[in-house]
């Protein structure tokens, strides 16, 4: 099976790849890929992503950083995706923006009242995947015959409001609208 948008010698970043659905997507992905493609996975749990590493096909390179990137700041997402890409090695450049939490769904919205907890969940939530898109685009400036490709993994909770969930909601909102600002 060919996909599209996994064609030619790809460098894949999936965040969140230590368990779940990003561990899934890696797998997944990863059988789909041509020889010479590369895929790192972050997430902070080590053993999760060699879990991960370990089901990769042994034809595909796979890198893994435990990094929480609810703190990551731009000089060390470039960094450390620095340490692992040849910006002119690869036909297309491939990242899944899946890490993420659900919060706190004991609280209603009226007891949603300390900032520390709100710029904890949007740190994580919201401006990481916005920032490490940043940082990932810019790593291919001097390439402009590489195709990127950008999948934020998004949920019914960023269109519906459900009681209890005013982090996760809110929080996939404004992370699903940014992506859609990317494409306008
Ligand atoms: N499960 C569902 O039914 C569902 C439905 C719709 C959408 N989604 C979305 O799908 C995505 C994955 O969900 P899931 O159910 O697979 O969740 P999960 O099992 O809890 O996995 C979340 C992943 O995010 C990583 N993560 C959490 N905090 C992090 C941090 N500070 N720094 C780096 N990585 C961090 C975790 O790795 P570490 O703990 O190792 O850091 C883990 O790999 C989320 O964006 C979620 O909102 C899920």
């Amino acid at each position: 099976m060919t996909v599209e948008i996994l064609t030619g010698k790809v460098f894949l970043l999936i965040t969140g790849a230590s368990q779940g659905i990003g561990q899934q997507i890696a797998i997944t992905f990863s059988k789909l890929l041509e020889e010479g493609s590369r895929i790192l996975l972050l997430a902070r749990n080590e053993n999760g992503l060699k879990e991960t590493a370990g089901k990769i096909p042994s034809h595909i390179g796979v890198d893994c950083v435990n990094v929480d990137l609810s703190v990551a700041t731009a000089d060390e997402l470039t960094d450390i995706i620095k340490t692992f890409l040849d910006p002119f090695g690869y036909d297309r450049a491939v990242i899944v923006h899946n890490a993420g939490t659900i919060g706190d769904i004991s609280k209603i919205t009226n007891e949603m009242l300390d900032f520390d907890i709100w710029r904890k969940y949007y740190d994580l939530n919201v401006f990481s995947p916005a920032v490490l898109n940043c940082v990932f685009m810019n790593m291919f400036n001097d390439n402009n015959k590489i195709k990127k490709v950008v999948i934020n993994i998004s949920s019914l909770c960023g269109v519906k409001p459900m009681k209890s969930m005013g982090y996760y909601c809110s929080g996939k909102a404004a992370r699903e609208m940014y992506f859609q600002v990317i494409i306008t």
